[in-house]
């Protein structure tokens, strides 16, 4: 199947570092349908062959067994070209189309790997110039804009041009392992179903934490902020995959309706849930890893006095017969105390405890994103060594399930499944225009109410768990985070 894979924005940030490893690792699967031409646009003036000496540059900084050898990367950069162009200038569509009109192909991938401010004349230029056909996929990449209304602006603008069906929204944490495995877990097994609900689970936490800070995107995060980059997207997408109730089937419309019904019922907020269940931050200096790192204000590009988040912890709810009474909490930010990934969901003590189990050790299933990808299950156990435990007293203990173990290191990675999905026209795993929205309308309340706050993030030393307050808002429902227990 002959395809032609657009990417715009092809000498950017994401196509170097996320995009052609993903492709090349697809291409080295034998997973790539044959036929492939990958267009890099980008303004520079660059020919064939100056691009490819680029992306072999890019290669070369490529670690341990995902660096192609020189041979392999021969053969996958015979699918690599480039197009210059000046997106605002409509003859430079012109020749994209004459590009694409040199051969047949059945697919044309429009990567728009750009700020999101260029969706908007993208799209419009490539309708304009009939490059909008039943072949051709748009793929978005977030930040699809920076609030509701210019969220809507955008998909608004792309429906002009394309139907639902063509647009694939990015976000990269539904293409992670560890993500088609909650899927797995919860949809195709029948062991925790009974149990996924309010009367069994006490509350679940959500932690995405990062060891680094904003690299070289200082003036990009700056004007975006933790909320808008993890919450409104990957971590509610985590939120949603946990609480979606099972869907009639694996179409992208069936897992997608379910999804959208969870984001409908997220309580509200409100001025009190506001100023008690959200806690932003800013890293000041510290260290990580042993290393001293400076303060967020003194990144590059970053404003000196910039009240931007780079942490974020809420609480929250679903009001729905699921999940009525039962707190979510979410945390996310840079420079925290290691890169971590994972979900927790906490199950209810026992009603009656004969045992007298020790305090907080309540059964509690672990799905882990990163750095590992795997399932603990903690249960408590009769020690049989006369070490640790009481005699007659309870330990914990727990099944451990590592799927980088069972399945190998070497599996499909979230870039490449996402890519390989759009070849496929596959749009299980990509954001609905309204599921999007909806996300877009839960998080602006809390937006508004920080652009009124002159309290600003609170700080908190790079390599910490963030702001105190963080802890205190989880305690008062009488739990702690994870590294507190
Ligand atoms: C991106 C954010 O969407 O996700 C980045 O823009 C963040 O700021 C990244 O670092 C985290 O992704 P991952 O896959 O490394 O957890």
């Amino acid at each position: 199947m002959a395809f032609d894979l657009v990417f715009f924005g092809g000498t950017g940030d994401l196509v170097w570092r996320k995009l052609m490893p993903a492709l090349f690792q697809a291409f080295r699967h034998g997973s790539l349908p044959e036929g492939g031409r990958i267009i890099g646009i980008g303004r520079d003036a660059l020919s064939d062959a100056q691009y490819r000496e680029q992306i072999a540059a890019k290669f070369e900084q490529v670690e341990g067994e995902k660096r192609p050898s020189r041979e392999e990367f021969a053969r996958f950069a015979a699918l690599l070209c480039y197009q210059r162009m000046d997106l605002a200038q409509p003859a430079d569509y012109t020749r994209l189309q004459a590009r694409l009109a040199e051969r047949e192909t059945q697919q044309v991938l429009m990567y728009l790997a750009t700020a999101p401010t260029l969706f908007a004349t993208v799209c419009e230029q490539l309708a304009a110039h009939g490059l909008n056909t039943a072949k051709t996929r748009i793929v978005l990449e977030k930040p699809l804009g920076h609030d509701l209304a210019s969220n809507r602006a955008i998909n608004a603008v792309v429906a002009r041009a394309f139907g639902e069906r063509q647009v694939f929204r990015i976000d990269h944490y539904l293409g992670k392992p560890a993500v088609q495995n909650l899927f797995a877990l919860r949809f195709g097994n029948t062991l925790f179903e009974p149990l996924w609900r309010r009367e069994h689970i006490a509350h679940i936490q959500i932690t995405i934490a990062e060891e680094l800070g904003v690299e070289k995107r200082g003036s990009f995060y700056d004007g975006t902020g933790a909320l808008r980059d993890m919450v409104q997207n990957h971590a509610l997408q985590l939120l949603c995959a946990i609480a979606m109730e099972p869907p009639i089937n694996t179409h992208a419309d069936a897992i997608r309706d379910e999804k959208l019904k969870v984001l409908r019922a997220l309580q509200r907020w409100t001025p009190e849930t506001l100023a008690q269940h959200v806690v932003r931050g800013q890293y000041s200096a510290g260290s990580v890893d042993g290393q001293s790192v400076r303060a967020y204000r003194e990144e590059p590009g970053v404003r000196p006095d910039s009240p931007t988040e780079t942490f974020v912890a809420l609480r929250t709810e679903i009001h729905n017969w699921r999940w009525a009474g039962v707190p979510f909490y979410i945390r996310t930010g840079k420079r925290l105390a290691a890169r971590e990934a994972h979900i927790e969901v906490h199950f209810r003590a026992t009603p009656h405890d004969i045992f007298a189990a020790p305090p907080g050790q309540a059964n509690k299933l672990v799905i882990h994103l990163q750095p590992k990808d795997g399932l603990e299950l903690h249960l408590l156990a009769q020690g049989q060594s006369t070490r640790g435990a009481r005699p007659g007293g309870l330990s914990p203990v727990h099944l451990d399930l590592d799927f980088d173990k069972r399945f190998g290191r070497e599996r499909v990675g979230a870039y490449e499944r996402l890519l390989l999905d759009v070849l496929d026209g596959r749009l299980n795993l990509f954001v609905r225009s309204d599921e999007q929205e909806e996300a877009w309308r839960w998080v602006e309340p809390i937006l508004q109410h920080w652009a009124a706050d002159p309290l600003g993030p609170r700080p908190y030393a790079a390599g910490s768990w963030g702001p105190s307050a963080t802890s205190a808002m989880i305690a008062r429902d009488g739990f702690c985070w994870r590294e507190e227990n």
